[in-house]
């Protein structure tokens, strides 16, 4: 991919850093994220069109502030500084940073009053995001104001010559509604960075180099059913065919349907090579009598390395099925080195789980060709190879499956008054249209027992909890206001339907203090 458009982002720790990388990439150019003391040397030679600075929690003066290679301001390579990163810039250049009494937060207006790249075809006022305390009072030589706020003159600064540009407010926030237009001017135009960053050519790009990398090898997935791993088998087999085999594990956790569902459309429909281990008694027979989520978590963990290890003997003693590449799903979130900056946690939050945890004393090669994504990337290349909006679009589901969701005791047949709680829930969601609109709906079955009444009967069953939420990312969640006859309508379901549940509850948490599963 030598020859195509990149924008670097130095990355300052601030909680957008992803974002402003989301929003280049939405330019169809290539973004790519570094830690702020990457050297202008290590910079010029990834060729970028165009340097970012991110914004970040510190004060340019304090003690600790991350600062840059000074030399990347001599490297003539267009810039953009945003907040911290346009304090960075009058810092470095000459100007002054002060500390600002008036911590401008929130929503603001901006007037702009020379003509600016930037702003082209923007008009002269727009709604601008504000978060910062510190402020530009004195411009770099060579710098001039373009725009302003109440509370700042330097809202937007600009240096022609050197292709330096500056905004105190954040472009790449929704609550700046023409940021994107504003990036698009910057890459576009400033940057001259070619809209060459598309997931067709992705594809392409991507098959030539593994191609290239593999050779002759063959490379072992294993599938979830999840969507990083689904669009991983399906890249891989366009790619290299059967080169490729996937294991799938069922571990006995699974949801209703979800075993068949894989192996119909990877080896039916793909035609993948797929390898279906049923290790559901052997799991189960692990778990019987755990109720302590952590063991629970720990058994099926290690329990999976054991099959996933069994099933690869097996194949490779199978002709042209010596393994040597290992591949993942892997996603850019996972692999940008993340910095933290003044105690920011939002830079150091790493996803906790990690499907199918990989057995870390198999000798393989790794492969992750998704490496370069963000997840809403991997659902467009997912739906460009052909994978059905099922799996595209498929809500998270816990590694550990179902043992997660039902408290206490995993049983055979509590596991069965799940799976078909659980495919109401689904069942329902979908025909309401609500199903993809939220981050995950399920089911959790819970270890207690009221009385309910049937007919003229008496009953006394299990009780389980619907969950409902909205994120962004799993790691803050809401639980979703769903209309009372859809929740009803999953209800009256469930405990008509479902033997051995006789009440249904709603949880009510928003995540924090609680979290999105049960355990
Ligand atoms: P929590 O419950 O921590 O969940 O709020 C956040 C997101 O992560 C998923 N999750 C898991 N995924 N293995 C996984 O692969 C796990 O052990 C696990 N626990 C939670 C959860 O479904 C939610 O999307």
């Amino acid at each position: 991919m030598s020859a195509q458009s990149r924008i670097i982002i130095l990355d300052f720790g601030s909680q957008y850093t992803q974002l402003i990388a989301r929003r280049v990439r939405e330019c169809q150019v290539y973004s790519q994220i570094v830690p702020y003391n990457t050297s202008a040397k290590k910079i010029a030679a990834l060729k970028p069109s165009g340097i970012i600075l991110s914004g970040g929690p510190m004060s340019v003066y304090s003690k600790h502030a991350p600062h840059p290679d000074r030399a990347i301001f001599k490297l003539g390579i267009p810039m953009l500084g945003i907040c911290y990163g346009v304090q960075l810039m009058a810092h470095f250049l000459g100007g002054k940073v002060e500390h600002s009494t008036h911590r401008e937060y929130g929503h603001g207006q901006l007037r702009v009053t020379t003509k600016c790249p930037l702003f082209a075809g923007l008009g002269d006022t727009m709604d601008v995001w504000n978060s910062h305390g510190d402020k530009l009072t004195k411009l770099p030589k060579g710098f001039r104001a373009v725009a302003k706020t109440d509370n700042a003159s330097y809202a937007a600064v600009q240096d022609t010559k050197r292709k330096f540009y500056g905004l105190q407010f954040h472009p790449e926030v929704v609550h700046t509604p023409r940021g994107r237009e504003l990036l698009e001017n910057f890459i576009h135009d400033v940057c001259g960075a070619q809209p060459d960053w598309t997931m067709g050519s992705f594809i392409e790009e991507m098959c030539a180099s593994i191609r290239k990398q593999v050779g002759n090898d063959h490379v072992l997935l294993g599938l979830s059913g999840g969507v990083d791993s689904s669009v991983a088998a399906a890249l891989l087999h366009k790619a290299i065919g059967d080169q490729l085999t996937c294991v799938f594990v069922n571990n006995g956790l699974l949801r209703a349907n979800e075993a068949e569902s894989v192996q119909r459309i990877f080896g039916e429909h793909f035609k993948i090579k797929l390898k279906y281990v049923d290790a559901s008694t052997r799991f189960l027979k692990k778990l019987k009598g755990i109720t302590d989520p952590e063991r629970k978590r720990k058994i099926i963990g290690n329990e999976f390395v054991y099959v996933f290890q069994d099933a690869t003997k097996q194949l490779a003693r199978g002709k042209n099925s010596k393994f040597k590449w290992l591949a993942q799903g892997t996603l850019y979130p996972d692999v940008i080195e993340s910095v933290a900056i003044g105690g920011n946690p939002a830079s150091m939050i790493k996803s906790h789980h990690n499907v199918g945890g990989l057995p870390k004393n198999m000798k393989f090669q790794l492969l992750e060709p998704l490496r370069e994504l963000f997840k809403d990337e991997v659902r467009e290349v997912g739906a460009q190879l052909g994978l059905p909006k099922e799996i595209v679009h498929r809500q998270p589901f816990p590694g550990p499956g179902l043992a997660v969701r039902i408290l206490g005791d995993i049983t055979r047949e509590r596991l069965r008054i799940l799976r078909e709680a659980d495919s109401i829930v689904v069942s329902e969601m979908k025909a309401s249209d609500w199903y993809y609109k939220v981050w995950q709906s399920f089911a959790v079955l819970l270890p207690v027992k009221s009385v309910g009444v049937m007919g003229d009967e008496r009953t006394y069953d299990n009780c389980c909890a619907l969950r409902i939420v909205e994120s962004q990312d799993g790691m803050t969640a809401d639980w979703v206001r769903l209309p009372y006859d859809l929740l009803a309508r999953i209800s009256s379901r469930i405990v008509n339907e479902v033997k051995g549940i006789n009440r249904c509850v709603l949880d009510i948490t928003s995540k924090p203090p609680g979290t999105i599963e049960w355990e």
